[in-house]
């Protein structure tokens, strides 16, 4: 299999960068994305060119560094799928493959691929925790929680802090990902004695690391690999009323 590859490269945030064009010979379409990557990074090193720098952890779904775009689509053609879980069979011999990093003020590039999502990291600073007593750890039985509400936390709690919603939304919304980390929480009874805290600094975060406000395209819900409802959106915007009220 061989595709042309037009990869985003740049040496770091100060610098211009520039799509840079690579003939790749040898693939199979049971290669990952990411391996097909890593083929043209040995034929790099094996031409003393510089490697493309892409990031990625656990090849799995599970950890959400792997995010590109590809031909225009966050994580790829599919819907929710990430980068490291897209097989080359997706792709036909001869195909031209546009590979970029995420593109948001909110997510510098640090180089090529990579960007620095660590906006992620304050929003989650500021709520993503719950208060509880040292000591033994409690009976497990002993907060009944009702299985829809469990799985409605559950469901929140899927998101993997990709980027992908973010990168995709076209004021660059941050609100996906903050919303799903606040419902996660805020769903279950181990949440609530944070709960409207919570909700006010997250969401002031969010706007403090320069995410644009989500004006419900859903085009997140779409490119999310978890498949996270755009309805946390609304529920975070409901909280967010309440704790203004409630104080
Ligand atoms: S909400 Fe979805 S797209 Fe956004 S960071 Fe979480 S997993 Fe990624
Ligand atoms: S490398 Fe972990 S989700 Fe892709």
């Amino acid at each position: 299999m061989k595709i042309t590859f037009k990869i985003w490269r740049q040496k770091n945030s100060d610098s211009k960068g520039t799509l840079k064009t690579y003939d790749v010979d040898g693939l199979t379409e049971d290669m990952s994305f990411l391996e097909a990557l890593d083929h043209l990074n040995e034929q790099l090193v094996l031409k003393n060119e510089e490697v493309i720098a892409y990031e990625y952890d656990c090849r799995e779904g599970i950890c959400g560094q792997c995010g590109v775009f590809i031909n225009g689509r966050a994580h790829g053609p599919h819907d929710h799928m990430t980068t490291c879980q897209l097989h080359m069979r997706s792709f036909k011999d001869g195909d031209t493959i546009v590979v970029e990093p995420w593109r948001a003020k909110s997510f510098p590039i640090i180089k090529d691929l990579i960007v620095d999502r660590s906006a992620f990291d304050r929003i989650i600073e500021e709520g993503a925790y719950i208060s509880s007593k040292t000591g033994t750890a409690p009976e497990s039985n002993a907060i009944p929680i009702p299985k829809a509400k469990a799985d409605k936390a559950m469901d929140a709690a899927a998101c993997i802090g990709c980027g992908a919603c973010v990168a995709t939304c076209k004021n660059s919304s941050a609100a996906l990902f903050t919303s799903a980390k606040i419902n996660h929480l805020n769903s279950l009874p181990q949440g609530k004695a944070e709960e409207h805290e919570r909700v006010e600094a997250m969401t002031w975060q969010m706007k403090e690391e320069g995410f644009g406000s989500c004006t419900f395209t859903g085009a997140c819900e779409v490119e999310c690999p978890e498949a996270i409802s755009i309805t946390n959106i609304a529920e975070m915007n409901a909280r967010k009323l309440k704790a203004k009220l409630l104080g």
